[in-house]
């Protein structure tokens, strides 16, 4: 059994309001006109290309401002929508800089309120939806997926540094395969996955980007990519953690 894109109905992405999340939106409105979806964003501010998405697509997108660190506005957002049964849930929540905190490069730089903060954004959200939203899943194939990323691959660890960023995406890794194992032995027909993007011009990689030896992508590619992966995957193939290219990343 395989989860198709042009099966889905119903797709809710989280953390929506910029970047990676955005694209996301963008691409399913743009090239799966059966898929209605609701988005949402935090910082409305940095939401304004969302919000306007909306006024071009009013019947197929619903934008919601909810902070996804909550555990109470996820029962909320869960509650309220006892009657939409998402085929596909995205989340594309992350953090690796604000003006206090950045990656460490040392020991020396490593600070229990930015570790402590890292994981709460990178690692905690994940499990928080699937605890909530577990009851909203589709019964149709459908997909749960979280946007990681490649620095948090324990055995791909070549070069160390980013202390709190790497093994909060390590956690998170971990928390996908748990939730997958879980939905698996409830028969969920729901495929689990922790997604690396490829490295994608954002707020988030803004101050590294220059620096980086790998392909940039724009985020509308990396939207592209990461559909395309997920698309026709088997149920089977749940609790993998996938490239943007296909590719399986050792955990
Ligand atoms: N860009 C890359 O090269 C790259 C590479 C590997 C992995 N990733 C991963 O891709 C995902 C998407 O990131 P992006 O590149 O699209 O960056 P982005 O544009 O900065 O988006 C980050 C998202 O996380 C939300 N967020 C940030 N801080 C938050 C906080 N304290 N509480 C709640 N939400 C918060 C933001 O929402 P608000 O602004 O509304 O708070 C936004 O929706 C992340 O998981 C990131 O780790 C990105």
């Amino acid at each position: 059994m395989n989860f198709r894109l042009n099966n889905c109905k119903h797709a809710l992405i989280i953390g929506a309001g910029h970047g990676i999340g955005l694209g996301i939106v963008q691409i399913l409105l743009e090239n799966y006109s059966g898929i209605s979806i609701k988005a949402t964003y935090r910082r409305k501010d940095h939401a304004l290309d969302l919000l306007d998405l909306k006024k071009q697509f009013p019947k197929r997108l619903e934008v919601i401002e909810l902070n996804p660190t909550k555990e109470e506005q996820i029962n909320a957002f869960a509650q309220e929508h006892t009657d939409s049964s998402f085929d596909l849930i995205i989340n594309s929540v992350g953090l690796l800089h604000t003006k206090k905190i950045s990656p460490e490069k040392g020991l020396r730089e490593f600070d229990p309120d930015t570790f402590l903060e890292l994981i709460r954004v990178n690692a905690m959200v994940t499990p928080l939806l699937a605890k909530y939203l577990e009851r909203n899943l589709s019964d149709s194939p459908g997909l749960f997926a979280t946007v990681s990323a490649k620095v948090g691959s324990i055995e791909d660890n070549k070069i160390g540094g980013w202390y709190s960023y790497r093994a909060s995406k390590a956690a998170l890794n971990m928390l996908i395969k748990i939730i997958a194992i879980e939905f698996e032995r409830k028969r969920k027909k729901c495929l689990v996955l922790a997604i690396h993007p490829g490295t994608t011009r954002t707020e988030l990689s803004e101050p590294f980007i220059d620096r980086t030896s790998y392909i940039i992508h724009e985020t509308h590619e990396t939207a592209s990519n990461i559909l395309n992966i997920i698309n026709n995957r088997e149920l089977s193939e749940t609790g993998k953690f996938l490239s943007w290219d296909g590719g399986e990343i050792p955990w």
